[in-house]
């Protein structure tokens, strides 16, 4: 099963991703998280990508597709994929299917998590995640269970994002309005897109997504 997660940033798609993950053992394909490996290991695709994503502006087409099918040829057959910030525009849509296709996958559901804009940048900005294995977090909304100490592996460090101050999230959001939101249609025409409610709390999230996987 390969699934996209829609939505603008702050709607919640690492975050259901990672449950989906744990739930289902399928593979999360976050471009964003591809690009700051990338960075932090001073790759010449990072070196490109920094100054573009420190802006909130979108990475260009090519390097986000080469990354997502070098991602796809490292999985286990059979394993599906969780496109997470993936595709983002007209072109990264088509790109996806052309590579979808080569690899016999095609794309089974796309969810669309529905956010007020408001709601996003108080997510965006209470949020940090385990500096170690990456688990998610956010300093309202879901705390580690011990304070200072990850549930998932129990380490004591944690990081925040450059790009999570509230000038770059707005820009971030123009950027999903203009050229994100509009590849919704390309996917309605399908028949393949169901909205799930991103405002409300994420346990309910992730019970809608799992209603619309069990078909
Ligand atoms: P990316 O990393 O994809 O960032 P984004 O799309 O802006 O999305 P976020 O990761 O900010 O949000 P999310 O939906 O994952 O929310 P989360 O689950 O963390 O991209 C970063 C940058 O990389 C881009 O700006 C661009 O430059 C570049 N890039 C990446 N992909 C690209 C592409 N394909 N093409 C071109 N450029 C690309 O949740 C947020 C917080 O809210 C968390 O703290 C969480 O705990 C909390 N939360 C989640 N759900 C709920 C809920 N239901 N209720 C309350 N709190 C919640
Ligand atoms: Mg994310
Ligand atoms: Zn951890």
């Amino acid at each position: 099963m390969d699934i996209i997660l829609l939505g603008p940033p702050g709607a919640g798609k690492g975050t259901q991703a990672q449950r989906l993950v744990e739930a289902h053992g399928m593979r999360q394909l976050s471009t964003g998280d591809m690009l700051r490996a990338a960075v932090k290991a001073g790759t010449a695709v990072g070196l490109q990508a920094k100054a573009v994503m420190d802006r909130g502006e979108l990475v260009c087409d090519a390097i986000v597709s080469a990354l997502i099918g070098e991602e796809l040829d490292a999985m286990a057959a059979g394993q599906g994929a969780i496109f997470d910030g993936y595709p983002r525009t007209a072109a990264q849509a088509e790109s996806l299917d052309a590579i979808l296709s080569a690899r016999g996958r095609s794309l089974n559901h796309v969810i669309e998590l529905g956010v007020d804009e408001d709601a996003l940048v108080e997510r965006i900005c209470g949020r940090f995640t385990c500096a170690n294995c990456g688990k998610g977090y956010h300093d309202k909304f879901e705390q580690p269970k011990v304070a200072g100490t990850c549930d998932k592996c129990g380490s004591h460090e944690f990081k925040r994002r450059p790009d999570d101050n509230e000038d770059t999230v707005r820009t971030r959001m123009a950027e999903y309005r203009a050229k994100t939101a509009p590849i919704l249609p390309i996917y309605d025409a399908r028949g393949i897109v169901s909205r799930v409610d991103g405002m409300a709390d994420i346990d309910a999230v992730t019970a809608a997504i799992e209603q619309v996987i069990k078909g």
